[in-house]
């Protein structure tokens, strides 16, 4: 998915799109409302809000970053019931929060398992990431947990860590899980799932899950040419909201933020956001080129 450039403007473009969309797509709702200041519609039936994380991953340099910036302040309003957060390499973050529109959050795509300072070369503790402004970081991204270049990448108790010491910290998180081809076509979906999710539950206390989106990432569907389904895509966030309920509660999983991660674009955001177990996405991907542009005026 990474590995070309139209894939990456594809999820630029996406991200762009989906945050129109969904202003029309709360528009539509609205209309149906009575009239009145206070009476935006609720995002779903469920009255969950939506999420939409955009994740850069490691692109940009600082003029793209700055020109993306650019796009995204004259991108229109934000819908009241509508979270967009930007999710920025570490060497930009200071410069796309002071330059960016106050209304998109920022976050980190990892942090150090340690809140503390001290002898840990190359990492970047939450202190660091809250004192440039990020309000949220992405964890356990399925690129993290499969690690690059040789290195073996995260395992799921690494980032129930990471997800502890984030929440304490009051940082909100983005936590990815999902399952691979292999493990999807040999029906385990759910199991991967649950052991991604069973060391974070195990740490963290009830009350902490309100700092925590999960985004649910079909490994699968990317890059793959295979696709999901809004309807596969609901089936299985029915059943992340589900598994949460039985080990979390109904409550907790009653307002918990699940988002998709699979290739979120213009042509399914709509189809995807209207399921009822769809409140968000997390888009991959964001870049400069002069089209993102077009597509954000040809939306609005
Ligand atoms: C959603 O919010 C509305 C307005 O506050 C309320 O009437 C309705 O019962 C809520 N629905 C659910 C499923 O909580
Ligand atoms: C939607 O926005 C309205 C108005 O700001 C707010 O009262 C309501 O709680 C919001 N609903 C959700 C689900 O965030
Ligand atoms: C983005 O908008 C903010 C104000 O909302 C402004 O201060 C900033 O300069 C803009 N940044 C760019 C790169 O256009
Ligand atoms: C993002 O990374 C890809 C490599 O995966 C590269 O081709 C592309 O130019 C990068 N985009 C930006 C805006 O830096």
């Amino acid at each position: 998915m990474s590995n070309n450039q139209l894939p990456v403007f594809a999820g630029a473009a996406a991200f762009a799109v989906a945050v129109h969309l969904l202003l029309d797509h709360l528009k539509s709702k609205k209309s149906a409302a009575p009239k009145g200041s206070s009476c935006e519609a609720p995002a779903n039936p469920a009255n969950r809000s939506y999420l939409i994380g955009g994740n850069w991953k490691c692109n940009t340099t600082t003029s793209s970053a700055l020109s993306l910036v650019s796009t995204l302040n004259s991108s229109g309003p934000i819908p009241t019931n509508c979270t967009v957060v930007v999710g920025v390499p570490y060497p930009y973050l200071s410069l796309v929060r002071s330059s960016l529109r106050s209304d998109i959050e920022l976050a980190a795509q990892d942090c150090a398992h340690s809140s503390k300072m001290g002898a840990f070369t190359g990492e970047v503790n939450v202190e660091q990431l809250k004192d440039v402004g990020c309000t949220w970081v992405i964890l356990g991204h399925s690129e993290r947990r499969t690690g690059f270049g040789g290195d073996a990448g995260e395992t799921s108790d690494l980032i129930a860590g990471k997800t502890l010491t984030a929440v304490g910290a009051g940082l909100k998180v983005m936590l990815c899980v999902g399952e691979t081809l292999e493990e999807r076509e040999s029906g385990k979906t759910l199991a991967v799932v649950k052991s991604q999710l069973d060391p974070v539950v195990k740490v963290l206390k009830a009350s902490d899950w309100g700092s925590v989106a999960i985004a649910y990432e079909p490994v699968w569907a990317i890059g793959t040419g295979k696709t999901a389904t809004p309807e596969m895509a609901q089936e299985t966030h029915a059943e992340i909201r589900s598994y949460i309920s039985t080990v979390l509660g109904s409550a907790v999983a009653a307002k918990i933020q699940i988002q998709y991660g699979g290739s979120m674009k213009a042509a399914n955001c709509k189809a995807l956001l209207a399921q009822p177990d769809i409140d968000g996405g997390l888009i991959g991907g964001a870049s400069l080129k002069p089209e993102f542009a077009d597509v954000f005026r040809g939306m609005m």
